[in-house]
């Protein structure tokens, strides 16, 4: 009652006040808890970037050993957990997966979900950030028709989770190091981002104190959609169709531009950065680099960099100021990696987690009431039943 104005898209309202992540869009600047995203990504390892997101600081040594150790403690998944897994089908969409089996988890670890001390929300977040990598390499596993493993507690956290997901039976582990140091700027990048749809999701779904599992569970959903973090699996896949095409960029630019076409110009736009995403930059680097290192030509990158630099000189993406995001060359990198493209979404939700973490474990220790927003009601005023055969 009373109100009058809505906000759709909730494009002028704040939610929340929060101390983990600053981002300017105007300027196109991120950071987590003070640092910038470009110092993060150069320097930092993504365990101790998940620390600093969710407890505030980055750690001592001393402190990451402890984190470290606290999630290697929880890496073992109950067994029962295969059987779920075992009745999708080969052809199931990784992300409805991994979502499934998120919550499936909360089954097999009910002390997860009430929680209030701060105690109690710390086994949570060691729980999940040793048991979502399992679930990760599990989801590629079946896809591939590969036996299902645990990690390796001698390795680092990037490097176990590549272990998990890419060991074959026959074969020796190696790591490369170039994989490994891609992997790890990737899933800082995507570490976290403010109030954007998931994490929204995942504060709104745990205001009702519902646990960490199933906040996250609802937050790996909210993130499938192809305006979020699907837009990095519809972008190769429209690269790949563009490069089908015979490499046709102009007709698919007129496809974006078209009122009548729902075609997007997908990994571009945000609704926050008007100026380049300081993500895109560093990855579209890194995947120069990563290319280069790992002797790959795939002739989609080149198609990225023709598709970006026509859109950057065009007056309808200038004029509404639709420059690259995130996900418009992390493709390029995964595809490099050896990951599927139907995974793609997944490794950002892997990147995300401690984001959401952090943003959960943020709303809780500030008490914030239940997440319920109004509306205005514009259906039919009161009138009277009328029965079945006289309609
Ligand atoms: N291609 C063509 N036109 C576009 C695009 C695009 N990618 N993005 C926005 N526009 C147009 C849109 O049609 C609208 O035009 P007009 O003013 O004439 O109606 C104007 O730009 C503003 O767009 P909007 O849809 O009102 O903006 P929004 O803030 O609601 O949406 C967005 C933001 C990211 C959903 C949108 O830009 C989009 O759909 N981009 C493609 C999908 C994508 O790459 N998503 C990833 C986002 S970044 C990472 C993440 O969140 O996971």
């Amino acid at each position: 009652t009373g109100l009058t104005t809505i906000d759709p898209g909730f494009k002028n309202t704040g939610s929340c006040e929060s101390a983990i992540t600053f981002l300017d869009g105007e300027k196109g600047i991120l950071r987590y808890r003070g640092y910038s995203i470009e110092e993060l990504a150069e320097k930092a390892d993504f365990l101790e970037v998940a620390y600093l997101l969710i407890f505030g600081e980055l750690p001592n040594d001393e402190q990451l050993a402890k984190f470290h150790s606290d999630i290697k403690k929880e890496s073992h998944v109950d067994e029962e957990m295969k059987k779920i897994l075992d009745g999708f089908p080969k052809s199931a969409h990784p992300m409805g997966v991994l979502s499934s089996l998120t919550n499936a988890l909360i089954a097999f670890n009910p002390s997860s979900v009430n929680v209030s001390s701060e105690s109690d929300m710390y086994h949570a977040i060691v729980r999940i950030l040793a048991k979502f990598p399992v679930l990760v390499a599990w989801t590629l596993r079946k896809k591939k028709g590969l036996p299902l493993d645990y990690g390796d507690d001698s390795l680092g956290y990037v490097e176990n989770i590549h272990k998990m997901m890419f060991k074959r039976p026959s074969e020796e582990y190696k790591c490369n190091k170039i994989i490994i140091d891609a992997l790890d700027k990737l899933l800082i990048l995507h570490a976290d981002h403010e109030q954007n749809c998931s994490t929204s999701t995942v504060r709104i779904v745990g205001s009702s104190h519902a646990g960490l599992f199933a906040s996250l569970s609802a937050g790996i959903s909210a993130l499938w959609g192809p305006l979020h973090g699907g837009a990095n699996q519809a972008v190769l896949e429209m690269l790949e169709a563009i490069e089908a095409d015979g490499g046709d960029t102009k007709k698919y630019m007129a496809k974006a531009k078209d009122k009548n076409d729902p075609f997007r110009l997908m990994g571009f736009g945000h609704r926050v950065y008007k100026n380049f995403d300081p993500r895109a930059k560093i990855i579209k680097v890194a995947a120069d680099e990563v290319l280069n290192d790992l002797g790959i030509d795939d002739p989609i990158l080149a198609i990225a960099k023709g598709l970006e630099k026509e859109a950057l000189e065009d007056p309808y993406f200038v004029d509404r100021k639709l420059y690259p995001n995130v996900d418009f060359y992390s493709g390029i990198i995964y595809r490099a990696l050896g990951i599927p493209t139907e995974m793609f979404t997944v490794m950002f939700a892997l990147g995300r987690l401690p984001g959401w973490i952090a943003q959960w474990r943020e709303m809780r220790l500030n008490g914030e009431p239940i997440g319920r927003p109004r509306q205005v009601y514009v259906g039919e005023n009161l009138r009277p039943f009328v029965e079945v055969n006289k309609r």
